[in-house]
Parts: C-alpha cells; sequence; structure tokens
C-alpha cells in the first residue's frame, strides 16, 4: 500500500505590502509523520500556519487535506476540514479552567453546538457530558488531569503549552499544527514535550511543528523543510537537512 498524503499545499504566495512573506512554498505531508518547518526569525513559518488555517488570505496557493481540496477561507472551516493548530503566543481562555478550555476546543465537532450547551436541551446536556469525559482523557492523556480545574493563567507555562495542545487535539484533527511548542520551555519540560509528541505520532496522528531547538527538531521530525526569507531552500530528512550548505549558511550556522 502506498503512503496516504495527509496534507498537500502548493503554490503558496502571500505578500505583504512590498514584502514576499511567501514565495512558492510547497509542503507535502505523509500521515503519521512528524514534519518540521523551520529557518530563521522572520522566514515566513507562522505566516506559512496562518494561511494554510484561514487567518490570512494567500495571494495563490492549493490546498488539500487527506486527498480533499479544501479552501482556508476562514479558521473554523479548517478546524472542520480537520486542522487543528496551537499559537506561537499562547491563546487560551485564561480565566477558564483547563477543563473548560478544552471543551470548548471540543464543540468544533459536536451537534448541539455552544448555543445549545447554554440553552440546556436534553440532547444538549447528554452531549455536555460525553465532552467533559472526552475532555478529561484528553488532559490525561497530555498529562495535565490533575489541573483541570485549575483556571488556565495559573498554570506553568509549561502546561499552558500542554493545554493548549490538549485543546487543539479535542477537535479529532488529521493534522496537529504546532507553531513553537517549546518556547521559553526548560530542558525538562523540553523532554516532556518530546515524549508528548512521540505519544501522539504513536496515536497515528501528522504533526507539523514549526519550531527553533535545531536538537528537537533533528530528534523527532521524519522530514524538514527549511525557510528563508519566505522561500523553501530544502526539503529532506534530518540528516539531509542538516547537511546541506544552504541551510548551514542561511540557519544552522550562524547565531542559532
Ligand atoms: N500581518 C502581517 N503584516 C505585515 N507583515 C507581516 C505580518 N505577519 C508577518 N509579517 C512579516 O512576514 C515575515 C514573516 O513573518 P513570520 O511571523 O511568518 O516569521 P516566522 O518564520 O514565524 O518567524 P519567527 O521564527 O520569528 O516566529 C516577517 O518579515 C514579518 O514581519
Ligand atoms: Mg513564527
Amino acid at each position: 500500500m502506498s503512503e496516504q498524503i495527509i496534507l498537500d499545499i502548493a503554490g503558496v504566495n502571500k505578500r505583504f505590502g512590498g514584502l514576499q512573506a511567501l514565495s512558492d512554498v510547497n509542503v507535502r505531508i505523509t500521515k503519521g509523520q512528524i514534519y518540521g518547518l523551520i529557518g530563521p526569525n522572520g522566514a515566513g513559518k507562522t505566516t506559512f500556519f496562518n494561511v494554510m488555517t484561514g487567518l490570512y488570505q494567500p495571494d495563490s496557493g492549493r490546498f488539500e487535506l487527506a486527498g480533499k481540496p479544501y479552501s482556508p477561507s476562514a479558521p473554523h472551516e479548517v478546524a472542520k476540514a480537520g486542522i487543528a493548530r496551537t499559537f506561537q503566543n499562547i491563546r487560551l481562555f485564561g480565566e477558564m479552567t483547563a477543563l473548560e478550555n478544552v471543551m470548548v476546543g471540543r464543540h468544533v465537532r459536536t451537534h448541539q453546538g455552544l448555543l445549545g450547551a447554554v440553552l440546556h436541551h436534553k440532547a444538549a446536556r447528554e452531549e455536555e457530558a460525553g465532552i467533559r469525559k472526552f475532555a478529561m482523557a484528553l488532559l490525561d492523556f497530555v498529562g495535565i488531569a490533575k489541573f483541570a480545574g485549575r483556571t488556565a493563567r495559573h498554570l506553568s507555562y509549561g502546561d499552558q503549552r500542554r493545554l493548549e495542545i490538549a485543546r487543539a487535539l479535542a477537535t479529532e484533527p488529521q493534522l496537529l499544527a504546532l507553531d513553537e511548542p517549546a518556547a521559553g520551555m526548560n530542558a525538562t519540560e523540553k523532554l516532556g514535550l518530546r515524549e508528548l509528541l512521540v505519544k501522539i505520532k504513536a496515536e497515528g496522528k501528522t504533526i507539523l511543528l514549526i519550531e527553533h531547538d535545531v536538537k528537537l527538531v533533528m530528534g523527532l521530525c521524519d522530514r524538514i523543510t527549511v525557510l528563508d526569507y519566505g522561500k523553501p531552500i530544502a526539503e529532506g530528512m534530518p540528516a539531509e537537512v542538516q547537511n546541506n550548505p544552504a541551510v548551514i549558511e542561511a540557519y544552522l550556522g550562524g547565531s542559532h
């Protein structure tokens, strides 16, 4: 059986005024892989996520998820199509509990939606109980079940990052896109994150990872694309990318 392509994005261009932030970017990810998107600050990594998830409109590009074209026109449509993401700057509901944050994430996949839950229909109530159970299981999976009732802003930084991942997983995405999940983590937290990503991969999920920690990226990823000034300058397995002179010049060899 041939490998299934989960994400196939081609020919993406995005301009901000005079700045070509993305220049003919292609990314093709096989199901079950951890795929790295790396490059210097300002290379266009987050912009690629923003375009892919419908936050920014691309100037051009073709977008396919699990063999089906999708239009990255609005974030909730992209979530429904099967992509979930986290943000470089954590975006949790700080005053809600950890459990509530995950439950909100889950509503993308449920019938009654938030309105039903608010109106407390019987079906909605039953669904709510199911969502609560599912959300608890996810908190357990990412290792923060004991903080289910804690408000998000009172969690440690590393645990907030885990909570963001749990919330993203709540939509049961085909692709989990993580924008610098290890940023600001200490060495122990990074090891924990690494373990968590391996566990998510073992569940058969596909991960697209933006990350500056080269050791983490090279150790985790099956394949990597390197962006520089919005252009892909290399694509391949970690060892190939690491030894690519253009990559060393633009990213690995310098002050990083
Ligand atoms: N909304 C925007 N309006 C104008 N310019 C933007 C916008 N978003 C990003 N840019 C510019 O596009 C370029 C790419 O930025 P982007 O945030 O995608 O880089 P990045 O690779 O994620 O960098 P970092 O590693 O620092 O997060 C930068 O020059 C940035 O200033
Ligand atoms: Mg970024």
